[in-house]
Order: structure tokens, then sequence, then C-alpha cells
């Protein structure tokens, strides 16, 4: 286990929560940087550098799979720096996955992930820490899952959006529910596609390329995040 995993896991999280909380400059250090699941492989300069693509598309950013809303910050961050008048909308249960769903992907052998996995995330944590970090103008948590949330509270249009989700089903749900209100030249941008603990996010993503293939402009793996361009 990652010794980070490990003191996490040793840290009750409410303890953390309200220490990050009171001592928010602790964010912008290299040891937590935002909380960000997205660090290794270059995600987080991949996930920037695909953002920057799209400051001239119309539409708002998404992020489906928003956990303790790290990248959802440093996108914010970045729109700030760089005066772009962009907001984000951050979905996640902020309770985790649905049970149902991981059970799914469990017996057919492509997860092992924990029952309890990101459930030390909150809405009310993420409130305060959008508060904290100065970017609630930038950037609205939306709590529940996908398919209830997705319909009543992201109209589009879309110019990108950050499929996080980890589960195959959920990621074609957002996948396609996304696309369809995503504006030309907007970017889908998956995670996990060659990751070993989630299976089923490349069979997702392979499924999304083929069934879309004539609406796509063009796609491709970066390091670990694939990107999608809409026609
Ligand atoms: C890998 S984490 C996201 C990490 C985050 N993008 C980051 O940069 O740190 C995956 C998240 O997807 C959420 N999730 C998975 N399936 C979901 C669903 N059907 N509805 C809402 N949230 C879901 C989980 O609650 C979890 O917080």
């Amino acid at each position: 286990m990652n010794w980070k995993v490990y003191v996490k896991k040793k840290i009750p999280s409410s303890f953390l929560n309200s220490v990050l909380l009171k001592f928010p400059y602790l964010y912008k250090t290299k040891l937590v940087y935002f909380e960000t699941n997205l660090l290794a492989e270059n995600g987080i300069g991949d996930l920037l550098n695909q953002l920057s693509l799209t400051s001239g598309v119309q539409g708002v950013v998404v992020e489906c799979g928003s956990s303790r809303c790290g990248a959802s910050v440093i996108m914010a961050n970045y729109l700030k720096k760089h005066r772009i008048d962009k907001k984000i909308l951050a979905c996640d249960s902020f309770e985790g996955f649905d049970r149902y769903e991981l059970k799914k992907e469990k017996n057919m052998g492509l997860t092992t992930a924990p029952e309890n996995s990101f459930t030390t995330t909150s809405y009310d944590y993420v409130t305060k820490k959008l508060k904290v970090l100065h970017v609630d103008d930038i950037v609205t948590p939306i709590k529940g899952y996908f398919t209830e949330t997705l319909p009543n509270f992201v109209k589009g249009p879309v110019s990108f959006c950050l499929i996080d989700c980890d589960l195959r089903d959920s990621l074609m749900f957002c996948g396609e529910y996304i696309w369809k209100i995503l504006s030309p030249s907007g970017r889908l941008i998956f995670d996990d596609y060659t990751s070993k603990d989630f299976k089923g996010a490349k069979l997702g993503v392979d499924d999304f390329i083929k069934k879309y293939e004539n609406e796509i402009q063009e796609h491709g793996l970066l390091n670990r995040l694939y990107y999608i361009v809409k026609k």
C-alpha cells in the first residue's frame, strides 16, 4: 500500500478534513496538491493542456466523478489565471459508488474496489473547501447519482468534460449524455483507460468510440487520459 493511502486510512477523515479547511495553504503543498487522484502519469498536465484547447469552445466545463473536487479546483485555478470565463459543474454522489453497479462490476471481474471507496468526501466538505480556496464562484458541486443529476442540472452546452467515475455503466451513461450537449470541437476526457483496478473504463471508452465513430473528429490516449474531440 502506498504510504499516502496508509496515512489517510489511519487518520479519521473528519479530522483530516477539518485540518485542511482550517489551514487551506496545505492544499497547495506537494503532499496534498488539492487532493486529486490524477497526479500520477502527468494526469494534471494533460488535463490542463486539453482544457486549454477548448477555451474558445462554447459551454460549461463538467467533471463527472469529482470526489474531493481536486481536479475541479485545479481547473478553476487555471481558468482564473488565464482569464477564461467558464463555470465548472462538479458532479458526484459524494458518497462513493452506486453499490449495485459496483457489485455488478465485481461479479464481472472488472474491479475489486471496496464498497467504501471514495466515501471520505461529502457535499458539506467540498462546499466548504471550494469556499476556503476562493473558487466557489467558479465550481458548483452537484450531488447525486449521474442518472438523476445530469438530466436535471447539466443542460449544456458543454465545452469540456472530464469523466472519472471508474465504472463502465456510469462512464457510458455520462459519455452519452454529455455527447448530446457537447459543442462542436468540445472534448471528452476519460480517466482510467489503462487502469488495472478499473478494467471497465477501457471497455466503456472502446464501446463509446465504436458507437460514435462518425461524429468523432479525433481521439487518442495521452499518458493516462483518453481524449475524444467532437466534430
Ligand atoms: C476516482 S474518483 C474521482 C476523482 C477525481 N476526479 C479527482 O480528480 O480526484 C471517482 C468518483 O466517481 C464517483 N461516482 C462513481 N459512480 C458514480 C455515479 N453513478 N454517480 C455519481 N458519482 C459516481 C464516486 O463517488 C467517486 O467519488
